[in-house]
């Protein structure tokens, strides 16, 4: 008997689901966009109820769409966009604010006060972040301080927190458990990454200690059993981790050293650092990889925020193409040369730079550059930023040999040559590029015992294709420079 594994992977643009065997093979999937809010400029909203809907409509579809009975599945991991913030009254079980996404910058002005106060130090020791709008918590902080009668109901007792797994979950099991995972606490600025406990004098600093935390789980466990209401029988929920960390799973990263890089609208990019927190002194986030029988993986975190959203730009921007796919034929045309450079720094640059008031730029323009030159300079720009980021993770002091991508833009051969070429390193693409989604599914399958144990889960990893550098020796180091010297024409501060 076929045992089939429910992933929900609830992300920043639209909710999945996706039915997989237990072999990791899919099954049947089901995608559903929600809207976007943008309120203010730099502020970004989800309304919880389209975050809820979409969530439970994909996963209903999915179902009726391979004829399979919910009494059919054995198990249930959810992965979801991190940081974004939901607060709910556990009384009605109504949000009483938006979601404020990841993405929002409200919190800009209270964090730069955090840092006055001299409080980056002892963030960074106890959460592995950086002071930054991005996390949780001080996103919280607002909706306490912005909401009417938001404090009142925190010290009723009666005000949840949650990321957007924990806020699934609790409606999924209908109020019956307020959970969540080691790897979303660890984005919350809230959360000690070394004693694996929500950290009551951080808590006590952002003055949001009267909200309800949930509590926090290994990646695989017990996390509750969804109401047979929802799609007709009862499943448990037995995975949870945040998207990035589910794609390090699904990438089977099981080993230190081992790093994975996921090309979507930006770019997220994780080395395994084993037992060992590495506190990055290069702005790098030190992150929980994966918990699992109460033991933590560690891990160092990248985050560019532009990488498919350039293609995006130049596509429905710049209207230089209709589909994305012909990206590929016009780099192939480019004279690709050292001359073009496009720096997607349109909010702000990333790690390792972190500079919001950077902003994008082309250089290196002449009669005849053409759309081909500019197409290639934005498929090169995600590779010299990924380049950025091992840099700063060798800085750190970690070294790896073996690049595992995924995401939409993987597809493109082209890309991910040049890739390989300027890292001087194998860059490895997997037949499944499900990988979030597929991460979600192996830790649920792992705490109803239908994985024993990480090394048979990697036994299901295959690549599709391994891309071996192939230009001609230094001359990587040198298109980088030229895009070092794009980069410093940008940047604000230093
Ligand atoms: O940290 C934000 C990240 O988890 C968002 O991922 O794939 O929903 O854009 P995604």
């Amino acid at each position: 008997m076929t045992h089939y594994i429910l992933a929900i992977d609830q992300g920043t643009t639209s909710s999945r689901a996706i039915l997989f065997d237990e072999k990791g093979a899919r099954i049947g999937q089901s995608q559903q966009e929600f809207p976007q809010i943008f309120p203010h400029d730099g502020w970004v909203e989800h309304d919880p109820e389209d975050i809820w809907s979409s969530t439970l409509s994909v996963c209903r579809s999915v179902l009726k769409d391979t004829g399979i009975d919910a009494q059919a599945i054995a198990t249930i991991g959810i992965t979801n966009q991190r940081e974004t913030t939901i607060l709910w009254d556990t009384e009605t079980g109504k949000p009483i604010y938006n979601a404020i996404v990841w993405q929002d910058r409200r919190t800009s002005e209270f964090c730069q006060t955090l840092s006055k106060q001299g409080l980056g130090e002892k963030v960074q020791a106890k959460t592995g972040l950086l002071i930054d709008p991005y996390f949780s918590a001080t996103k919280i902080r607002w909706i306490l301080d912005n909401v009417e009668g938001a404090r009142e109901k925190a010290q009723a007792g009666r005000l949840a927190f949650g990321t957007v797994d924990s806020f699934l979950l609790w409606r999924l099991t209908n109020g019956q458990s307020h959970k969540t995972d080691a790897t979303n606490a660890a984005r919350t600025m809230a959360f000690n990454i070394h004693t694996q406990e929500w950290d009551q004098e951080l808590i006590d600093l952002l003055g949001i200690g009267d909200v309800l935390f949930p509590e926090v789980m290994d990646c695989s466990a017990d996390f509750g059993v969804i109401d047979a209401s929802w799609l007709g029988a009862e499943v448990p929920v037995n995975g949870i981790a945040g998207d990035q960390q589910a794609a390090l799973i699904g990438q089977a990263c099981f080993t230190p050293g081992m790093v994975k890089s996921t090309y979507g609208t930006g770019c997220f990019m994780i080395l395994n650092t084993g037992d060992e927190a590495i506190r990055s002194e290069h702005k790098l986030l030190t992150t929980v990889g994966y918990r699992l029988n109460g033991k933590v993986t560690y891990a160092l975190e990248g985050s560019i925020f532009v990488a498919g959203a350039a293609i995006q730009w130049l596509r429905d921007g710049l209207k230089l193409f209709s589909d994305a796919k012909e990206t590929q034929s016009l780099a192939q045309q480019a004279l690709n040369d050292d001359s073009v450079y496009l720096v997607p720094a349109f909010t702000g640059l990333g790690a390792p730079y972190w500079d919001p008031d950077a902003r994008g730029a082309m250089i290196g323009l002449t009669r005849d550059t053409s759309v081909a030159d500019i197409v290639s300079a934005g498929l090169r720009s995600v590779c010299y930023q990924t380049r950025d980021l091992v840099g700063a993770m060798a800085q750190d002091g970690a070294t790896f040999s073996t690049l595992r991508v995924d995401g939409g833009m993987v597809i493109n051969d082209v890309m991910v040559q040049f890739l390989s070429d300027l890292l001087e390193i194998t860059v490895e693409r997997p037949c499944v590029t499900e990988t979030t989604a597929l991460g979600a599914a192996f830790l649920a399958g792992l705490q109803v015992g239908l994985y024993q144990s990480l090394d048979e889960v990697a036994l299901l990893w295959q690549a599709d294709k391994c891309f071996e550098p192939a230009m001609e020796k230094g001359t990587g180091d040198t298109l980088y420079r030229g895009w070092q010297k794009a980069v410093d024409r940008v940047r604000t501060r230093d």
